[in-house]
């Protein structure tokens, strides 16, 4: 078996890293922001898209996925369970932000497309407080996921963070 994740993944691994930082750094309500709400909307829409080219990519490689030494159970539930927040977020995120856009207004235009949105939340006021609460949750899951992976580089100096990097030699 391979000891680097497969090219796909690994692409799709880093496009969602810019977009998520990208996304992160253009937060705010996209009706007033202009052209950072643009890219703010554009942004969370493609990390939901690729949510799910992701869980396709994750089922066809299923067999090349690397698996890297265990240092402990602890260690291994940790993992799983900063996985499945990553991959959760990644889906409830963008929906929690599209509701928020629907309470805010019924007319929002991505470039010259009317975005679909959902006239039944109108005006309701948690919503953008709510997606506020988890991107937020999000990014820290993010940075613990982040400080991890360069733990394992740098502490442990095993192969984890090579795994989803490019192989410089091939
Ligand atoms: C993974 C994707 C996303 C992340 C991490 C994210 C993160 C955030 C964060 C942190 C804020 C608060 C910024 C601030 O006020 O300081 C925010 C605001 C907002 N985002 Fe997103 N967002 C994502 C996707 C989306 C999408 C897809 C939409 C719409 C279709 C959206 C709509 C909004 C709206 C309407 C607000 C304003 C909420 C309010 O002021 O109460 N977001 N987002
Ligand atoms: C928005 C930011 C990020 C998200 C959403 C994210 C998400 C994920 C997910 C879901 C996996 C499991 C494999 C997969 O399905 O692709 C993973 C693996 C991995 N990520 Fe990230 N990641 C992010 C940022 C980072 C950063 C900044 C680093 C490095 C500093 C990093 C290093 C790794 C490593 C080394 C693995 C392989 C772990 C293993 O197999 O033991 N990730 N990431």
């Amino acid at each position: 078996m391979e000891n680097i994740y497969p090219k796909p993944i690994i692409i799709m691994h880093w496009i969602t890293f810019f977009l998520v930082a990208t996304v992160y750094l253009t937060g705010g309500n996209p009706t007033t922001t202009g052209l950072l709400g643009q890219i703010h909307v554009i942004g969370g829409i493609s990390i939901f898209i690729l949510f799910f080219i992701r869980l396709v990519f994750v089922f066809v490689y299923k067999k090349s996925i690397p698996q890297n030494k265990i240092i402990n159970q602890y260690q291994k539930n940790l993992f799983k369970i900063v996985r499945f927040s990553l991959y959760l977020s990644l889906c409830v995120v963008p929906i929690a932000g599209w509701l928020a856009l629907s309470s805010f207004t019924d007319n929002f235009k991505v470039s010259f497309l009317n975005l679909p949105l959902l006239s039944s939340v109108r005006d309701v006021q948690y919503i953008g407080e709510l997606h506020e609460l988890l991107g937020n949750a999000f990014i820290a899951i993010v940075g613990l996921h982040a400080s991890a992976a360069l733990m394992h580089h740098f502490i442990f100096k095993d192969n984890v963070l090579k795994s989803m990097l490019f192989n410089r030699n091939k």
